[in-house]
């Protein structure tokens, strides 16, 4: 059963429950770095005022502790308001008698943006009382929370069970964008795959390597594969525990996964880097990003690939000289025809820096949940949304 997309349901006149990922960045003094998810809620949220909804938003942002004030979300509602040249209301809780009277006090089309769901701790433990309280709020319940889709949280799985639930018009976009990786995408499909740890994308490799017809290792987790094939890494990190299936990897799909031939090596992050192939690496030094050979190989598979997905950097992209590669295959993706997606998480992070995400087809706004469903894996909260009522 697939979810109901606010577009095909009655929620005029309604308040609505919208679940939104406001999870920006932040930088130390606590300013948002980015609002790109934000920008992603807009068309669902202009689409409920069309509606004459009452509109409240309901996100986390951060892992608070307590109360921090960094994670206040009245930033978040100043950076809407801003985008939307509407006014936002905040208001400091997102539960109880005083929220209550807040909801009570909005009219059609306003939209009041309630406190940090993760103040409560009741949120991550998926508390049913604390989702019962939070779906007293409202009539209906709307998931525009994609990036979140695969914490089994209060917020997020336990709410569609007390009020009918509907999906946001980008999440509805999220799950067939990524869905169509696996089911029918446009070959040659190319998937490249960076970022540190293998461990963390084994499902999403295995599942590329079924429905991909290339998949380009580069980044800290190209190494276990580089060992698994004999070569010597020097200091590069390894996942030793990794090595057996990244062999077997290696075994069962011959020729389809491409290993970055050379690194740009060094003895630590300040010494003179030289570029080397990755398979042989001296003792005393490490790969930190990928070399030019590789570069230009990727490049090429891009340009002749019709769909490319992507995540992870390259490199150590932090650090500005080894994120060289990471910058060149962003500037080629969005130059050239493929249909591209980029999974979210760094390699996303990496494409806004450049101010290149309006050259790339799709832009995931998950990292987390965009691996888990290209993995083919369940997304709870998507589960939640399918098995709540139906709206009247
Ligand atoms: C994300 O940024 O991936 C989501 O907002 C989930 O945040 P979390 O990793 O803190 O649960």
């Amino acid at each position: 059963m697939d979810c109901t997309s606010i577009a095909n349901a009655n929620v005029k006149n309604k308040t609505v429950l919208v679940r939104v990922d406001f999870n920006e960045p932040l930088d130390d003094k606590g300013r948002l770095v980015s609002d790109y998810r934000i920008r992603a809620a807009i068309p669902t949220i202009s689409y409920l005022r069309k509606k004459n909804c009452r509109i409240l938003l309901l996100t986390h942002l951060g892992r608070p502790k307590n109360r921090e004030k960094r994670f206040r979300t009245a930033k978040l509602a100043a950076r809407l308001s801003e985008l939307i040249k509407t006014r936002v209301f905040h208001t400091t809780d997102c539960i109880g008698a005083h929220t209550l009277l807040e909801v009570q006090k909005l009219g059609p089309k306003d939209i009041l943006m309630l406190e940090n769901v993760r103040f409560y701790p009741e949120e991550k433990a998926n508390d049913k009382l604390f989702a019962k309280q939070l779906s007293q709020l409202a009539q209906a319940y709307v998931n525009e929370a994609f990036s979140n889709c695969h914490r089994k949280h209060a917020s997020m799985v336990g709410v569609p069970q007390f009020l009918p639930g509907l999906a946001g018009l980008r999440l509805i976009e999220e799950l067939d964008v990524l869905g169509s990786l696996l089911n029918r995408p446009k070959r040659p499909f190319v998937a490249l795959l960076g970022g540190a740890k293998v461990y963390s994308k084994i499902d999403v490799l295995k599942a590329l390597l079924k429905s991909a017809d290339k998949v380009l290792i580069g980044g800290a987790m190209l190494f276990t594969f580089v060992k698994a094939q004999g070569g010597s890494v020097g200091k590069s990190p390894v996942e030793d525990d990794k090595i057996d299936l990244a062999r077997r990897l290696l075994q069962s799909y011959p020729g389809k996964i491409i290993l970055a031939p050379d690194v740009v090596a060094a003895k630590d992050k300040n010494s003179r880097a030289v570029i080397v192939s990755s398979s042989a690496i001296p003792s005393t030094h490490a790969g930190f990003d990928v070399g030019p050979q590789t570069v230009e190989l990727f490049s090429k598979s891009v340009k002749s690939s019709k769909t490319l997905f992507w995540n992870g950097p390259l490199g150590w992209y932090e650090v500005s000289k080894f994120s060289k590669a990471t910058n060149q295959i962003s500037r080629v993706i969005a130059k050239s025809k493929t249909f591209s997606v980029i999974g979210g998480g760094d390699s996303a992070t990496a494409v806004h820096r450049l101010r290149l995400a309006k050259n790339i087809d799709f832009m995931s706004t998950g990292g987390g949940a965009a691996l888990t469903l290209v993995a083919g894996l369940e997304l709870p909260a998507v589960t939640a949304l399918r098995r709540s009522k139906k709206i009247k």
